[in-house]
């Protein structure tokens, strides 16, 4: 697979010098209040989880986001697809951006409307949703800006910070991704 590039951001393969930064990142409390990791990750584990994921299906490998700096490019976080039924054609997504002095700045729903675009026209698939706490604003609102619609509310299925909270469900249909793509020629 060669790297995806979108108008200021570009996705490309993990490489092992990543690791580090995304070390960093899962162990940030602010970075994983919307995520499922609940304890603190040795850079070990994090090694480990490269270890295991390269070894994996090569559609469903974790993307390092990157933001152009100048000529250089910066590494905010990673994302990509997994769960991918060959069979019904759908796949989940999930995103971190651990750069936080980058978030809000529409690099999160850039980088999701590249992995819809990458799922639908290069993968093949049919059906794309994501997984979100509800009190995640953040994403929810940038999920919604890339085309994501709410498709469901799983009650109380996630305990984090002390209370439960709802997961939503939220997806793209490749039939509502080509009439996007259609709107915007
Ligand atoms: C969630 C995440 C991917 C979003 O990416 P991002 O680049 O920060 O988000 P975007 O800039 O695309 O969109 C954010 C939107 O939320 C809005 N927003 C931010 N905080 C908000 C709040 N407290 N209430 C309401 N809206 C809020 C922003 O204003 C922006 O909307 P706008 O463009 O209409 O103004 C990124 O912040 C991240 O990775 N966070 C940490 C890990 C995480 O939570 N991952 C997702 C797990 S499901």
């Amino acid at each position: 697979m060669s790297i995806i590039y979108g108008k200021r951001i570009r996705l490309r393969a993990v490489e092992r010098e990543d690791v580090r930064k995304f070390h960093e990142w899962v162990n940030d409390p602010e970075v994983t209040a919307g995520l499922v990791m609940r304890v603190p990750l040795s850079l070990r584990d994090e090694e480990e989880w490269l270890e295991r994921v390269s070894k994996a299906d090569p559609n469903q490998k974790p993307l390092a986001i990157e933001i152009r700096k100048g000529k250089a490019w910066k590494l905010i976080g990673n994302c990509g697809a997994f769960g991918i039924d060959v069979v019904s054609r759908s796949s989940e997504l999930g995103i971190m951006i651990g750069a936080k002095e980058e978030w809000n700045k529409g690099y999160g729903a850039e980088a999701m409307t590249l992995l819809l675009k990458h799922g639908f026209e290069t993968l093949n698939l049919n059906r794309i949703f994501l997984r979100v706490y509800s009190e995640n604003v953040r994403a929810v609102r940038s999920y919604e800006k890339a085309g994501f619609v709410l498709e469901g509310r799983m009650r109380e299925a996630v305990y984090k910070h002390g209370k439960y909270d709802d997961v939503l469900i939220m997806s793209m249909l490749r039939s509502e991704w080509d009439t996007k793509i259609k709107e915007t020629q």
